[in-house]
């Protein structure tokens, strides 16, 4: 880990995300508190900036008033935390509205969700340059600056202009669409520049990378060698860098009182029956009413199996004041309660189904009670919770169905790849998990934690930076030569 040496930089990182990796909420007495923030991005991340001196500079995921903000303050600084404060104006058209109602949509290649409303452009460019100008109130010239994901495309070249020789990085978590879907987006020139103003541009998986510097070869005209793209006498190197999990840490909670506690707890209650779980946040993008279809199928067509199998659906509240969200709630409600109420019985539930957050000892029983996991999202960049799943497996039994729309499939070889559409190979590869022999099980798991254990996320925060410190000094080369 970094504490034992694993970090190789001393220079200070600065981590800039729409999102801390806390949010702050009021507790039953009034007062402030910090929790931590759900998603790849926030879980990640969170041990790297502790380190040294370096800081994370990001919103924390509520609108406060300026009182508010004075209680909060210290709470973030003391966490080497440096608030972003967006007003609701703020939040409603470049969070909600650019944000997730235009490129979450659109890289998830979602286009008939995607809206085009100048208004909430004007407003992503604004809250851009906000990000940018208190990046630059801190940054130095020596510093490390590692930009994340879509929200705040246009950062890194609000930074370069004011900062020409500053080293930065710029990590795109979500996936990066093919051309012919990005040039729906009436500014898909200024995201390109904006990015460009980066070193270093990362992505998930190797499509990605090849989408993104088709994109910048066919719009903007710029001369690419490999993977190097020449921005105005600059190099800027794009590359593919597909994001860990924390292996240890995992295992450890798998191995916690704590867990094995609710572990029992949880297999006393469900008895002999096979469990799987799903675990999202609330998204379209997750495949979450594919998935009960599949399930509702799998009842339907193989009455054998009703009694013997329980789907446990977690849901992470998420985005609920966009449109899409919401109208996605009212369907899963819909969705499970028919398929509970048409084929449950005294004594069997098919679906539990939970609407909230989980604390880790709570996740990490799940994981390691449910004999299949089933993640199935329509498109994710990376997806972390499936090697989650597999990392908690310190018996090493268990069986991950995994969709190949996921970047983590391209990784995860060894798990039960579906297509989402496919309702039918979904219920096919079901039937193949409630079956599967142990030993094929363990062998599966096993083949899986070793990529998983190495590919690290210490791993991936080390490729990352040491490729953009290599990076960063070619050029000064280049530019002394
Ligand atoms: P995304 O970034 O799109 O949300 P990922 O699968 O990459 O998807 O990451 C989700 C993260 O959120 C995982 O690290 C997971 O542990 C965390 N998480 C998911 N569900 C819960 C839950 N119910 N409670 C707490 N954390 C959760
Ligand atoms: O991992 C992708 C991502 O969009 C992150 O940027 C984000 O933190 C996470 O999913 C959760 O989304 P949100 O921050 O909108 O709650």
């Amino acid at each position: 880990s970094f504490d034992e040496g694993g970090l190789l930089t001393e220079r200070r990182i600065i981590i800039v995300s729409n999102r801390l990796p806390v949010k702050v909420v009021i507790n039953k007495s009034g007062q402030f508190q910090l929790q931590p923030s759900e998603g790849g991005l926030a879980t990640g991340l969170s041990s790297v900036y502790k380190r040294n001196d370096n800081l994370w500079i990001g919103w924390p995921g509520a609108f406060l008033d300026e009182n508010q903000r004075s209680q909060v303050q210290p709470l973030l600084e003391a966490e080497k935390l440096l608030p972003v404060y967006l007003t609701e104006e703020e939040i409603a058209a470049y969070y909600e509205g650019f944000s997730n109602e235009t490129l979450w949509p659109l890289y998830h290649y979602f286009p008939s969700y995607t809206l085009y409303k100048k208004d909430d452009w004007e407003m992503y460019c604004a809250v851009n340059r906000k990000f940018a100008e208190h990046v630059l109130r801190v940054a130095r010239e020596e510093d490390i600056i590692w930009v994340h994901d879509y929200q705040l495309c246009l950062v890194p070249e609000l930074i370069r202009e004011q900062l020409p020789n500053v080293t930065i990085g710029f990590f795109q978590h979500i996936p990066f669409p093919d051309f012919e879907i990005f040039r729906l987006l009436p500014w898909r020139k200024e995201i390109l520049k904006g990015l460009l103003g980066a070193d270093l541009i990362g992505f998930h998986t190797l499509d990605d990378t090849k989408h993104f510097i088709a994109s910048c070869s066919r719009l903007l005209n710029l001369e690419v060698m490999m993977n190097r793209i020449v921005v105005e006498g600059r190099e800027v190197m794009v590359d593919t860098f597909p994001m860990g999990i924390d292996f240890e840490k995992f295992q450890q909670w798998a191995r916690k009182e704590r867990t094995l506690q609710n572990e029992r707890r949880l297999r006393s209650l469900v008895g002999p029956l096979k469990i799987m779980i799903s675990v999202d946040r609330l998204d379209y993008s997750k495949g979450i009413l594919n998935r009960l279809e599949a399930f509702e199928q799998l009842l339907d067509r193989y009455p054998h199996m009703r009694g013997k199998i329980s789907f446990i659906q977690l849901v992470v509240p998420s985005r609920d004041q966009v449109p899409q969200y919401r109208w996605l709630k009212d369907e899963i409600d819909k969705k499970v309660s028919s398929i509970n109420s048409r084929f449950s019985s005294f004594g069997w539930t098919p679906i539990y189904y939970f609407y909230r957050s989980f604390q880790m000892d709570m996740l990490s029983a799940l994981y390691k009670t449910a004999d299949i996991a089933m993640i199935t999202p329509m498109r994710d960049g990376m997806n972390l919770v499936s090697k989650e799943y597999v990392a908690s497996k310190t018996d090493q039994k268990g069986v991950l169905i995994l969709s190949e729309m996921a970047g983590a499939s391209k990784e995860l070889l060894h798990a039960i790849i579906v297509n989402p559409n496919d309702i039918e190979a979904m219920v096919d590869a079901l039937l193949q998990a409630i079956e599967m022999p142990e030993e094929e099980q363990v062998y599966r798991i096993r083949a899986m934690q070793e990529i998983i254990a190495k590919y690290n996320v210490y791993h991936w925060v080390n490729l990352f930076i040491e490729t953009l410190e290599e990076v960063k000094q070619q050029q000064d080369k280049l530019t002394t030569k």
